[in-house]
């Protein structure tokens, strides 16, 4: 595989030389300009200090010194921008983090899937239904859910709705973490009002009483709070799949002398858009933001060694992480390979293991799930693979919600195929639902078997 462009100049816009695939097709072209040029007037939604920053905590989780759990839903929907759902998804991620905490003794680098994952792939641009064929669901970003030719039409101004409420979102969580709501020393803000007493919560809350008490303990000897050390932050992220959703918000920073996507701390390439002569890469080649890259089974050697050759030519710490998702099944088979692989590179990744997307089935009645046991295979073996090649698992990447879904079947309630209709609320892929996401973040820490 050979890069002709690689060494052209890279600006925000030179992807739009290159094949650009999952991108929606705006009927009004002019409309998407107006929009685009707005967009990239408008302030930013994270700033470059966070950026780097987030850079130098995964370059720590790359050494093995800290751990890092990203999650969020597969897709956030605007309907769905409510302070109710930001606040379960803040809560599940910091119970979470917190238990990782405990069991790895390791700090926790916390990234939602959050503030700006509106965009989603599609295996087809068109979908028919009844003789009528429509534009695919692209996400909220591009257009609506509803089978009408009216909802179907890419629609640029969506990009502004997602743009606000993206900065809405993030505003509401940085407030609440000013406000002191992912203080260590008070976990019983995180509690999720309708969890009761599951067995987990109870779990989970002794797990809190004895982490409080090592704080008091900690405090009363040093004399001082941990306070400020120990308060939780939470970086955004979402694939950068749109791009010119992307490219409106990169800015050049004269006083770092980079260019940062500043519509997330950390944008992801998703498995579809990895290709090395695709409009992606070279986009995200040009970018200092920590980096994401998904792989999947088909996935080489060859092709993942030219990928981080073009996107962290410099070997920069902190700057590539794999995210990879192939499936209970194939996992063993192909891991250690592209493990091999990018060691010769000499760039360090974090890698991180997605046991949902290679895990996606669909029961007799068409309902698209994934079964808790695939999702803790699948973790397991990436831990032992890891482990077996002298590589470290520095991540997680999981699709939950802190709300009672039920889309995961198996985990600590057994849910069957005939309990997913009763809460199914993802229009697309099925998420864990608070205990299933617990139960993940117990095994993680090495709390459960
Ligand atoms: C996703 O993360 O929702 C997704 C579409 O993943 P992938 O690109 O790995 O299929
Ligand atoms: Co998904």
């Amino acid at each position: 595989m050979t890069r002709s462009i690689a060494k052209s100049e890279w600006h925000p816009a030179s992807w739009t030389s290159l094949p650009a695939a999952q991108q929606p097709n705006y009927p009004d072209r002019p409309a998407l300009e107006r929009i685009v040029s707005e967009l990239s007037r408008l302030p930013p939604i994270v700033t470059s200090w966070e950026i780097d920053e987030l850079r130098s905590r995964i370059a720590k989780a790359q050494r093995g010194e800290s751990f890092v759990l990203q999650g969020g839903d597969c897709a956030e929907s605007f309907d769905e921008c409510t302070s109710e759902n930001i606040v379960a998804k803040l809560k599940i991620l910091l119970q979470m983090s917190l238990v990782l905490l405990y069991g790895l003794k390791k700090p926790v680098v916390r990234i939602g899937r959050m503030a700006g994952q509106y965009a989603k792939p599609r295996s087809a641009d068109t979908e028919t239904r009844d003789g009528q064929t429509l534009p695919s669901f692209r996400g909220d970003l591009v257009n609506r859910h509803p089978f009408t030719a009216e909802d179907r039409v890419p629609n640029p101004l969506l990009m502004l709705r997602g743009y606000e409420r993206a900065a809405l979102t993030l505003n509401f969580v940085r407030s609440l973490i000013d406000g002191g709501f992912a203080d260590l020393h008070h976990p019983e803000f995180w509690d999720l009002d309708w969890v009761g007493h599951s067995p987990m919560a109870n779990e989970y809350h002794n797990i809190v009483d004895s982490i409080s008490n090592s704080l008091d303990f900690l405090e009363s000897i040093s004399g001082r709070q941990v306070h400020e050390a120990q308060r939780a932050d939470i970086y955004a992220a979402h694939e950068g799949l749109h791009l010119s959703y992307e490219q409106a918000q990169t800015r050049f920073l004269k006083h770092r002398k980079r260019w940062y996507n500043l519509s997330t701390h950390f944008p992801w390439i998703g498995m579809r858009t990895a290709t090395l002569d695709g409009a992606h890469v070279e986009f995200f080649r040009g970018l200092a933001n920590p980096i994401g890259i998904k792989i999947g089974p088909g996935m080489t050697a060859e092709w993942l060694q030219e990928l981080i050759g073009v996107l962290n030519p410099n070997n920069e710490p902190g700057r590539i992480s794999l995210i990879h998702r192939f499936g209970a099944k194939s996992i063993e088979d192909k891991l250690p390979d592209l493990v091999r692989a990018v060691r010769e590179t000499g760039s360090p990744v974090l890698w991180i293991c997605d046991p949902m997307h290679g895990n996606t089935e669909s029961t007799a009645d068409g309902t698209k799930t994934r079964r808790f046991d695939n999702i803790v295979s699948e973790l397991e073996s990436a831990f032992s693979v890891h482990k077996a090649l002298g590589s470290y698992l520095g991540g997680v990447h999981l699709e939950l919600t802190g709300e009672n879904v039920t889309e995961c079947t198996g985990g600590a309630r057994g849910l069957t195929d005939g309990d997913l209709a009763r809460a199914y609320k993802s229009t697309v892929d099925p998420r864990l639902n608070y205990e299933q996401a617990m139960e993940i973040a117990m095994r993680i820490a090495g709390l459960r078997h």
